[in-house]
């Protein structure tokens, strides 16, 4: 099939590797990209930049909206109305409308809920024929990866702590003081104690799966890395590790994109590095009664753009793969 596409937000990160992924998907025969200032956007050869207003009235197979997240609901509101296929890589459609207005601060939350959350790997047959997706955000998608098997089983608690560790992409273009270069290099540091967003959306995801209420306690750090992410969870569990480890191998058996990694070897940012991949690992300290879950993933690979063109192949129904086979780094 060919597909036209639009992204939106063409200056920022998320849509940079929206534009390189996109280059080698087989069924993707055009790119358009808009932005508020076109001129002033370097874009590879094969996309055509525009004026962000035309955003509107011209057609498109699929739009990608890689925006803030106000920007994205104002925008998604529009183009589904006119019939659009829409992918908001924003937490603008993430969460109901209460707490969508709690996380994020935004007056206007109409629908907030409404959208299929793009979790991938859970919900594949929501997916289908939709109009409007919810990619879920990049520590969400690492941690919920990892709490979701534990859910659907009945084996998740009601509390759980993690801590994270991400590059500087992950806060986007605009951002500017600690991340740039001189801040940056030779300093890692905690960055928001408490109250991250994505916090927020593992506990609603996790909490549907489970059937009760989940709360999740979550501190991201930022490393001097550009891209890549890894999340560790704790949570009182006491259960074989070989159960543990058997559980996640069945559920992600047939799920391109997840590796559960043999026991010994960790998950590790430079093995996902410019893949949709994620790396998984857990185990059990059964002297203490604790499991450790953890992942790596690429923020603007699984956690932006590689899973918003996962989630379109799913949509379309095309296979879920399709132009997202890329190869890792071994070294
Ligand atoms: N970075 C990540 O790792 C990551 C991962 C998952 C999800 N996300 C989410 O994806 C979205 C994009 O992230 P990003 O990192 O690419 O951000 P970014 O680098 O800041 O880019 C966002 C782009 O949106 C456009 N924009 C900004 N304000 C706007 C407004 N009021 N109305 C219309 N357009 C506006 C700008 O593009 P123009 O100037 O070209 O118009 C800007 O470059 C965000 O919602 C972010 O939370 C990011």
């Amino acid at each position: 099939v060919p597909l036209t596409v639009a992204v939106a937000g063409a200056s920022g990160y998320a849509a940079a590797e929206l534009f390189r992924l996109l280059s080698v998907h087989p069924d993707v025969t055009e790119v358009r990209a808009y932005s508020r200032r076109p001129e002033a956007v370097p874009l590879p050869g094969h996309v055509q930049v525009r004026p962000y207003g035309d955003l509107f009235a011209e057609g498109a197979d699929v739009v990608f909206l890689s925006l803030p997240a106000d920007a994205a609901r104002a925008a998604a509101k529009e183009l589904v109305a006119s019939g659009r296929v829409v992918i908001d890589l924003s937490g603008g459609h993430r969460l109901p409308e209460a707490r969508y207005r709690a996380v994020y601060g935004d007056a206007e939350s109409e629908g907030a809920g409404q959208a299929v959350y793009g979790l991938t790997e859970w919900f594949r047959d929501e997916l289908k024929g939709q109009r409007l997706v919810a990619n879920p955000g990049c520590y969400a998608t690492a941690m919920a990866l990892l709490l979701l098997p534990l859910a659907a089983e009945g084996l998740i608690p009601d509390f759980a702590v993690a801590d994270g560790i991400s590059g500087h992409s992950g806060a986007g273009r605009a951002e500017k003081g600690r991340h740039l270069l001189a801040e940056a290099s030779e300093d890692v540091s905690p960055y928001r104690l408490t109250g991250h967003p994505h916090a927020a959306e593992v506990e609603e995801v996790v909490g549907a799966r489970a059937g009760k209420a989940f709360r999740l306690h979550f501190t991201p750090h930022l490393a001097p890395l550009s891209r890549g992410l890894v999340t560790t969870i704790h949570l009182p569990l006491d259960l074989a590790p070989e159960r543990l480890a058997a559980l996640y191998q069945e559920r992600y058996h047939g799920s391109p994109f997840v590796q559960v990694l043999p026991p010994g070897q960790d998950p590790r940012t430079r093995h996902v590095l410019g893949t949709n991949v994620v790396e998984l690992a857990v185990a059990v300290d059964r002297e203490r009664g604790f499991a450790v879950l953890t992942a790596a993933l690429d923020n603007l690979g699984k956690g932006a753009a590689g899973q918003a063109i996962q989630n379109m192949n799913v949509l379309l129904g095309l296979p879920e793969e399709r132009g997202l086979l890329l190869p890792t780094f071994a070294v």
